[in-house]
Parts: C-alpha cells; structure tokens; sequence
C-alpha cells in the first residue's frame, strides 16, 4: 500500500517556540525531519541570522522538500511562514507529492516572542517581529491545508 506523507509547515513569529516544538514532536515521532532555514543558513554561512544567501537557503529548503517527500518522508518545515506567499509553494510541493498538509499555527502574541527572542541565543531585531506580525496572514483551509493546528 502507498503511504501518504504528512507535511506540517510551521508558522510563528520569530522566538515563539517552533523549533522547540519541532524537536519535542520529532523525539516523539522519529519518522519526521525537519528541514529548518535558520540550520541551512548556518551551513551556508555560519551564521543562522545571515539574510544574505536566502535565495540559495530557498532552493536548498526546496530541493530537500522534494527529496524527502518522493521518498514518502515525513516533512516539518520550520520557518515563520506568517504569509500566505510563503507558504504557496510548500503546500504546491505537497500537492505534488500527495502529502497530508498541516498547518501548525503558533499564536500571533507578539508579547511572548518579544520576551522569549530576548531570552534566546541568537536574538531577532525587535522590529522584525513586530513587523512580521503586522503583515500576519491566519492560515485557512482555502490556501490547500487538509488540517491547521493550533498550538
Ligand atoms: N512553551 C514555551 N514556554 C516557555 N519558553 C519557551 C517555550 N517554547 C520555547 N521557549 C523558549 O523560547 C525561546 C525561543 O524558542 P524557539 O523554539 O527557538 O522559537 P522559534 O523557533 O519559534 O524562534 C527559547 O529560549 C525556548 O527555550
Ligand atoms: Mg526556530
């Protein structure tokens, strides 16, 4: 029988607790992987901040997508997705490969990823999460989500 991969894409603001979810969810279901831009930016460029190589950090998110999900993985892409053109070509590349698309919708509280960026290794500008929370785009059912999950 074939199996269908699940697809989950993350969206939350920068410090709101997505990797940390991701890990706890893939030591509970080791048949996932996580394909994280902040981690391809660091092979890259050393540096999981650098903004400067995100059209190659892209193709790169993608070509792995594509490998993981024709070998029927199972996918979480952790990024902010926080618009819906972020998201657009993930779901397309799921479609494409008959996975089950969920979206996991971490609260938009924009007080939590302040205080918990602050608290956090490498801290995003203040301004960068208040601007992404301005352009903030809920995720629905109509964009091609078979499930969204709130966290
Ligand atoms: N549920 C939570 N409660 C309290 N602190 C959390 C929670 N989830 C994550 N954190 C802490 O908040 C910070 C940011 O978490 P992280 O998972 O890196 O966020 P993101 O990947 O969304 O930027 C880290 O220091 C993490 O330990
Ligand atoms: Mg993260």
């Amino acid at each position: 029988m074939e199996s269908k991969p699940e697809l989950r894409i993350l969206i939350g603001l920068p410090g709101i607790g997505k990797s940390t979810w991701a890990s706890k969810f893939v030591f509970m279901n080791p048949d996932h992987r996580i394909i994280c831009p902040d981690d391809i930016r660091k092979e890259i460029t050393g540096d999981a901040g650098d903004q400067s190589k995100n059209d190659e950090v892209f193709e790169l998110v993608f070509n792995r997508l594509n490998t993981l999900l024709q070998s029927q993985e199972n996918v979480i892409i952790d990024a902010t997705g926080y618009r819906r053109s972020n998201r657009k070509k993930l779901i397309e590349y799921g479609k494409k490969h008959k996975a089950k698309i969920i979206a996991v919708r971490f609260c938009p509280d924009i007080s939590t990823a302040l205080s918990q960026n602050n608290k956090r290794d490498r801290r995003v500008p203040n301004f960068v999460i208040i601007n992404m929370h301005k352009k903030w785009e809920e995720p629905s059912p109509e964009e091609g989500f078979d499930e969204i999950v709130i966290v």
